[in-house]
């Protein structure tokens, strides 16, 4: 008889508990979880994350750049590419032109190929879809659709710098 009501007591009190251990469970393996893959996905992301950075470089003394001249210059830059710090190498062309001097990035705005200076025609030209551009990046024919992209510019202690965002 006593043993009947036992187990009386232990059922009625059963289900209340039973949603207790559950949520307290449930709560610690939530916990575990957060604590296993927060890091790892903050680690994976992070260089997704990170903002972009900007720098001035000089690129050419300013005397070697003559008034009308559109020329090809070379450098590269040691940059951070996510986990790795590598010498990344960049081409650009500058003009010095009535308004001073342009930086042009050659990057085709239409699929992003390089496009190449002609001086004979004073035009950039893509070679993979026939873009053509003027001597200050603006669309003549072809499918981009729109101008090169331009870099900012300064000439400072006989230099020209670029602001090359990396
Ligand atoms: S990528 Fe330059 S025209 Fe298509």
């Amino acid at each position: 008889m006593k043993r009947i009501d036992q187990q009386k007591q232990v059922d009625v009190a059963s289900p209340e508990r039973r949603k207790i251990l559950g949520f307290a469970v449930a709560a610690i393996n939530l916990a575990l979880i957060s604590a296993i893959i927060g890091p790892v996905i903050g680690f994976v992301t992070s260089p997704m994350r990170r903002k972009k950075k900007g720098q001035w470089v000089s690129i050419l003394d300013e005397n070697l750049l003559a008034k009308g001249e559109v020329q090809e210059v070379n450098f590269s830059l040691r940059i951070k590419d996510g986990y790795q710090v590598v010498d990344r190498k960049y081409t650009l062309y500058l003009s010095r032109s009535q308004e001073g001097v342009v930086c042009i990035d050659p990057a085709c705005t239409h699929l992003g190929c390089r496009v190449r200076f002609q001086s004979d025609k004073h035009r950039f030209v893509c070679p993979c879809h026939g873009g053509v551009f003027s001597e200050d990046g603006k669309v003549v024919s072809g499918p981009p659709p729109k101008p090169l992209e331009r870099h900012k510019v300064k000439v400072e202690s006989g230099k020209i710098w670029i602001y090359k965002e990396t």
